[in-house]
């Protein structure tokens, strides 16, 4: 939108419902679906237009609700709070005193709309034709919508809420979406007339419509299509929501930036994850909240990360990732579990039930199979066998061991931290190492074997042999 017009243009999103329909202890705005919340979503799809204000109408739960919208970092938006939810046209009501003295257009949205698009927005947003403009949407089952009754020109005469339709309403496909375009000395004059003169007993934002069209006012009606502007009201409708939104940004990975996903249903990409050109998404793969994946990386199958960065040419198989970094041409998996604060350098390998925290493996170093290291910081051409395990806990505190570069730790080795293992040392199989380990030394702390010769031939298990 040309800077002039977003000078003068205010977003207005309706945010303090409980929503009593989603049966859940948390307001619905602030149900999450691919990787973000409902209002976040609608918050998103405005950013493009650059607004000069944004006001966010809270109520229910209202403290959770301005931290999740500030969160977003938008020029000049504003909360204010809707004390009691009496209704769509109550909650702008709410609004209109903090506005700017320079807005002229106000576009009202809802929280609960996440498949909103920019495209969509702007098509509303930039024609200054009418002083009312509003998205309809054909629906096949609008149960539950506000349905647009047009007069026998065409032209929208007003909206009917579900619940207060007659048979004949109820039978009209187009439905009011809830987002408005509305001039804003329109939108003032209209909202101090709301009556609560309905079956619910509230200040319908949609008797705007009739209220315009009775003081001479035309109200242009934009179809928009159904899967841009459904809102959220139940459970189902909220999976239904989080599989379109996913579906809509694998498809931009695949087309824009040439990500391969080898079976898009079973793929749970966070709207925002970034995947570069030549990945392999395999299946049953969830990337979820600040992930980046880079170029020809292999992801999958069975790998479900949270807020990690992965590298170019790597290849994670069968794992579960949370805050880990992971350099360009590590292997991990299968079967691996990174937890936070996991560090794996260029060329590095974890494998087979391997866990980490808090650990930085340095380049070209490997932990192939069965270990814990935790609170460890191992340096570069280490190489960590079977069954070495990091005792960091003494049961109150977490201790930290040091690997040094091209050490060799042997199989089944407790290293009891605090402990260091010096630059190229060895540690014999079996250890339990509890003094640190000088530079090139090798340590070997287990019993020493003795074999008894003959014994079997005395014992009592002599009868079984
Ligand atoms: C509303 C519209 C309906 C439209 C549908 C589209 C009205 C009266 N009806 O119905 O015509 O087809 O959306 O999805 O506007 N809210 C407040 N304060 C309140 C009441 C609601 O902030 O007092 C917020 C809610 O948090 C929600 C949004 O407004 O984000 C819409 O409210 P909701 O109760 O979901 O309206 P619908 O019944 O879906
Ligand atoms: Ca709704």
């Amino acid at each position: 939108m040309e800077t002039d017009r977003a000078a003068a243009l205010a977003v207005v999103v309706l945010a303090a419902g409980q929503g009593t329909r989603l049966r859940s202890e948390r307001a619905k705005v602030l149900h999450r679906v691919a990787g973000r919340s409902l209002v976040r979503h609608v918050l998103e799809a405005a950013r493009p237009l650059a607004a000069a204000s944004t006001v966010v109408v809270v109520g229910h739960q209202g403290e959770q609700v301005e931290a999740e919208v500030t969160s977003a970092g938008i020029d000049g938006l504003v909360v204010v709070e809707q004390r009691e939810q009496r209704g769509t046209g109550h909650a702008v009501l709410q609004a209109m005193p903090v506005l700017p003295d320079s807005i002229q257009w106000v576009l009202v949205l809802y929280g609960d709309t996440p498949l909103l698009t920019s495209d969509v927005l702007a098509d509303l947003a930039t024609v200054a034709g009418a002083p009312v403009r509003m998205l309809t949407t054909m629906l096949d089952d609008p149960t539950g919508y506000g349905r647009v009754v047009r007069s026998t020109d065409g032209s929208v005469a007003k909206v009917v809420e579900h619940a207060d339709a007659s048979a004949a309403e109820r039978a009209i496909q187009e439905a009011n979406a809830g987002m408005y375009l509305v001039r804003r000395d329109v939108l003032a004059t209209a909202l101090e007339r709301l009556e609560p003169r309905n079956a619910q007993g509230e200040l319908y934002l949609t008797d705007l419509v009739a209220l315009a069209r009775s003081d001479g006012h035309d109200v242009e009606a934009v179809v928009a299509p159904s899967e841009t502007v459904a809102g959220v009201n139940d459970r189902s409708q909220l999976a239904h929501a989080a599989a379109v939104l996913r579906s809509r940004w694998l498809d931009h990975l695949m087309v824009d930036v040439g990500v391969s996903v080898i079976d898009p249903a079973t793929t749970y990409v966070d709207v925002g994850v970034e995947v570069g050109r030549d990945t392999v998404l395999m299946p049953n793969t969830i990337l979820e909240g600040a992930t980046r994946i880079g170029e020809r990386a292999t992801v999958g199958p069975n790998s479900h990360l949270t807020a990690c960065e992965v590298g170019d040419d790597t290849s994670v198989h069968s794992t579960r990732g949370d805050h880990a970094v992971i350099d360009a041409g590590v292997t991990v998996g299968p079967f691996t579990h990174l937890r936070p604060g996991t560090r794996l350098a260029r060329g590095a390998k974890v494998g087979s039930f391997v866990e980490t925290k808090k650990v930085t493996l340095g380049e070209g170093s490997k932990i192939p199979h069965l270990a814990y290291i935790g609170d460890a910081t191992v340096g570069s051409g280490v190489n960590l066998a079977c069954g070495v395990v990091t005792v960091n806990y003494d049961g109150q505190t977490k201790h930290h061991t040091s690997i040094e570069d091209g050490a060799f730790v042997g199989c089944d080795t407790m290293l009891v931290a605090p402990v260091t293992i010096g630059e190229k040392a060895y540690v014999a199989a079996g250890s339990t190492i509890t003094d640190d380990v000088p530079p090139g030394a090798l340590a070997i702390a287990r019993a020493r074997q003795t074999n008894k010769e003959g014994w079997v031939e005395r014992s009592s298990l002599r009868a079984q042999h």
